[in-house]
């Protein structure tokens, strides 16, 4: 069994438009304590079966969400169209490995949420698979076949920290987002995250936005992550892409001011979106303002799952002692 945490964009920059269509970036991460799991084993059969189910399961998230909340946002593709398949396919091809796969995922993780579900899920496809072949990649053919896959999965995979089997937890990524470099930040992050109504599609969103004329850098950002002045912090988080999904998503727009108006001044939206968080002091504060958000909300009729997440490191190594063998 592998856990696949979900991740927050604390701050986000574009910062030039490449040539394959892609944006350049200058983000920070940080993995959180949110998870879907996966449970991986090899077959003699050649094909790939993924058997997804959400915990709690979709009638709960649609209580939870509303009626708004898509449907579609709770089926998961089980073939190419899935991350998880791509990656277990790219590892086969690095490894010359003709058998197959059976793949139980339990997600957690909302889609369209900038959380980066279904990259991480790859991410760990991918050192799952590696694990049960007994392959030994270096860090650059796995940051290779990571890549492939999407712009958040190197980050997933921890970087170039698993040649020592460091612990990994905020990263700045630059370029795609494959160009990574881990930030030592003392303090752990607590914070208080909103899922919205409605997913965004990371391609639409991106597409409604534009390099500014001016850039952001994220030197003070990390200057006040080293420092763990979390006042310095809050002042610091941002997010580029904010912008365009609050104009596309009335959910992203409505749970910000919602956020605002309950006391936490400064939240942010998460990578693409929909997802938006707050930092806070520790889960007693956290709790204290989750209370408050679901009556503002409730007094509002608008709709969010809220949920208490703290920053984590990504597992580096898997124990294949923790996997069933086919
Ligand atoms: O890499 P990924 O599949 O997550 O990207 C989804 C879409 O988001 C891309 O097709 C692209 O339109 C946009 N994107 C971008 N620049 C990035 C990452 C994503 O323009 N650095």
């Amino acid at each position: 069994m592998v856990r696949a945490p979900a991740k927050l964009n604390l701050f986000l920059e574009l910062t030039g438009k490449r040539p394959d269509g892609y944006h350049d970036l200058d983000t920070v991460m940080v993995p959180i304590s949110c998870y879907d799991t996966l449970v991986i084993r090899k077959t003699v059969r050649e094909s790939i079966r993924i058997y997804p189910h959400w915990r709690p399961d979709p009638s709960h998230w649609i209580e939870s969400l509303g009626t708004a909340a898509a449907e579609s946002q709770w089926e998961m593709p089980v073939d190419d169209r899935n991350l998880i398949y791509r990656a277990l396919e790219a590892v086969a091809h690095y490894a010359n490995y003709r058998g197959g796969w059976d793949v139980w995922v339990r997600k957690r993780i909302p889609s369209g949420a900038g959380m980066g579900g279904a990259s991480s899920d790859a991410a760990s496809a991918i050192r799952a698979a590696v694990a049960l072949l007994n392959l030994t990649p270096s860090t650059t053919e796995l940051a290779q076949i990571a890549a492939g896959l999407g712009s958040d999965v190197p980050f997933f995979l921890g970087g170039d920290a698993d040649d020592c089997g460091a612990q990994v937890s905020a990263m700045r990524a630059t370029g795609r987002g494959e160009i990574l470099e881990p930030l030592p930040h003392p303090e752990r992050l607590h914070f208080l995250v909103a899922f919205p109504s409605q997913s965004l599609s990371t391609a639409t969103v991106y597409k409604h936005c534009s390099v500014p004329a001016q850039t952001r850098s994220s030197a003070a950002f990390r200057r006040a992550l080293a420092t763990g002045d979390s006042d310095l912090l809050q002042k610091e988080l941002f997010n580029r892409l904010a912008e365009a999904a609050t104009i596309l998503s009335p959910a992203v727009r409505d749970l910000l001011q919602l956020m605002k108006i309950s006391g936490l001044t400064d939240c942010l939206m998460t990578g693409s979106g929909s997802a938006c968080f707050a930092l806070v002091r520790d889960p007693y504060h956290a709790g204290l303002m989750q209370a408050e958000l679901k009556q503002t909300l409730r007094a509002h009729g608008v709709q969010a799952h809220v949920f208490y997440a703290r920053t984590v490191s990504i597992p580096q190594r898997i124990r294949l002692t923790s996997f069933c063998h086919a």
